[in-house]
């Protein structure tokens, strides 16, 4: 019922629903890309959230100094979420640094990311990300404004995955960053448009989907790496 009264709305009544349910108890999930969007929205309608970030080891610097901006203007209470030394320690032993160019992404984001995430969104009653239908023609084409998230949930405790930014473009994002004067991560001065960890993420070529710098070793309808993949 949500998702039909909510499906056309634009992305702060979203955000409005979210917090009418759940208050600050909710959290956004900031990747430190242009989610920017996602706190500026909050921060113009007067929404408080919690915010949190997963920090994979593996960011770029100019990543990590775009979070600490986003701390010190947008999100004072920012929450970075580290994976487990013990996991990392046993998986670099085991297969190196670079494991993922050899035989996939999955361990390593399961690592470094599913596992953090799973351990945040313990914490909280629904979570908002910034995930967008146009961001990836082979698996976010169907991206709902909110859905029970089925990766996540479990069967005492339903999570909803609440997606403002679903029916926007990226024109559209970066239209709202630049209005509202928001800060943005620098690497996108130098090429990059869709961003994740350094090894895994490159600059976009001329006419390329933002998609193809991510994983680019990986077939794309692969390119999901668990955060969002089960629906
Ligand atoms: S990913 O699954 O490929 O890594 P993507 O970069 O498209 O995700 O980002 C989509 C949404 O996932 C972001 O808007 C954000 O809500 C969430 N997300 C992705 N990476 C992170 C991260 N490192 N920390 C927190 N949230 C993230
Ligand atoms: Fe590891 Fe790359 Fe996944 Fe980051 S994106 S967690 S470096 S496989």
């Amino acid at each position: 019922v949500l998702q039909q009264e909510l499906a056309g709305q634009p992305p702060y009544v979203i955000l409005r629903a979210a917090f009418d349910l759940y208050g600050p108890a909710a959290a956004i999930s900031f990747s430190g890309a242009e989610d920017v969007a996602l706190l500026g929205l909050a921060r113009d309608e007067a929404l408080q959230f919690r915010v949190f970030t997963l920090d994979t080891g593996r960011l770029h610097p100019q990543t990590l100094q775009f979070l600490d901006t986003v701390r010190q203007t947008l999100a004072p209470e920012l929450e970075v979420q580290f994976p487990q030394a013990q996991a990392v320690q046993e998986l670099v032993r085991r297969k190196g640094l670079f494991s993922f160019y050899q035989d996939g992404h999955q361990e390593c984001c399961a690592v470094r990311k599913v596992e953090p995430l799973r351990r945040m969104l313990a914490t909280v009653p629904a979570w908002i990300t910034g995930q967008r239908k146009d961001q990836s023609p082979d698996t976010r084409a169907e991206v709902p404004v909110v859905q029970v998230d089925m990766a996540f949930s479990t069967p005492e405790r339903p999570l909803l995955k609440w997606n403002p930014l679903a029916n926007w473009s990226s024109q559209m994002v970066w239209k709202y960053i630049r209005a509202a004067e928001l800060p943005y991560n620098s690497l996108h001065d130098q090429g990059f448009v869709s961003i994740g960890c350094e090894p895994c993420t490159r600059a976009l070529r001329p006419g390329e989907h933002e998609r193809a710098a991510r994983w680019w070793w990986e077939a794309a309808t692969q390119k999901e790496c668990g955060l969002h993949s089960v629906k």
